[in-house]
């Protein structure tokens, strides 16, 4: 693994292998930190500049949590320089650099001002990510001083053969090397059923499949399983999302489609706060 230098708004976590850059906010405590993840997919807000400034003047009044927004590549440099957001990347490739036309490593997510990446959404999965690709891809964001939300979830097909739980702990499992226990790391539980339809899991299957997420993270990471943040994804409105703060193991949300929209991620950064 290389080591990259020189992104600033960070710190350095302690530990052996490469120096990981932990985006200061999430620094000041690694304790299961409260946290809104904003995925745009390929989508931007009709205007960038005012949505950046509506939801940078909130998070600056909510210091509990963390907000960070996954715009777009062509995007990262912008919300990169706005106060009191991180800029995250939606993927990253498997490779350090190379011919891959199209494609943008995790170093050039960095140096484009991210300090997180999104590793193994559900839609990266459908286009061909495997686990082997998922592992790589996060030990990519690792070396370049990223910090990987592992996403994580099962199809409808698995929710009725009763799979959800060792769906999620399989994917964990596959997706977390056992050999990096100072890495920074969240999970994001995204039922791939939920994404986009409107619907979403009651609070006890929510619940259900973050014990399972952290109980195999244990086996990965040991007693650092226990300060781990895990999102919960799909379908996060403003409204859904009141029901889902409840959940003792979930400690934030990523959000989609609600993201786009500057007055919705405020109402859901409140209901996180309060
Ligand atoms: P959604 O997407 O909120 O539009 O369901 C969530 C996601 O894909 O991360």
């Amino acid at each position: 693994m290389m080591a990259e230098e020189g992104v600033a708004g960070g710190s350095r976590s302690a530990g052996r292998g490469p120096a990981f850059l932990v985006p200061d906010q999430l620094e000041r405590s690694r304790l299961r930190r409260r946290m809104l993840v904003g995925n745009w997919k390929m989508n931007q807000p009709a205007d960038v500049s005012e949505y950046l400034q509506q939801i940078s003047s909130r998070a600056a009044t909510l210091s509990s949590i963390s907000v960070a927004i996954a715009p777009p590549a062509t995007l990262l440099a912008q919300i990169s320089r706005s106060r009191d957001i991180l800029a995250a990347g939606q993927d990253c490739h498997k490779s350090a650099s190379g011919p891959f036309t199209g494609a943008v490593s995790a170093a050039l997510l960095r140096h484009a001002g991210a300090s997180l990446v999104l590793i193994g959404h559900s839609e990266r999965r459908a286009e061909g990510d495997t686990d082997q690709t998922v592992r790589s891809k996060l030990e990519r964001a690792w070396a370049a001083g990223l910090t990987p939300i592992l996403c994580v979830g099962e199809t409808m097909a698995d929710v009725q053969r009763g799979l959800v739980g060792s769906r999620v702990a399989a994917q964990v499992l596959a997706g977390v090397p056992e050999d990096e226990p100072s890495a920074p790391l969240i999970v994001a539980y995204e039922p791939v059923w939920a994404i986009g339809t409107g619907r979403t899991p009651t609070q006890e299957e929510v619940g259900a499949a973050a014990a399972a997420i952290r109980q195999a993270l244990r086996k990965r990471i040991s007693i650092r399983a226990e300060q781990t943040t895990i999102l919960y994804g799909g379908s996060v409105t403003p409204t859904s999302v009141l029901a889902l703060c409840g959940v003792s193991d979930i400690d934030g949300f990523l959000v989609g489609s609600a993201s786009l929209s500057a007055s919705d991620i405020v109402s859901i950064m409140e209901a996180i706060a309060s």
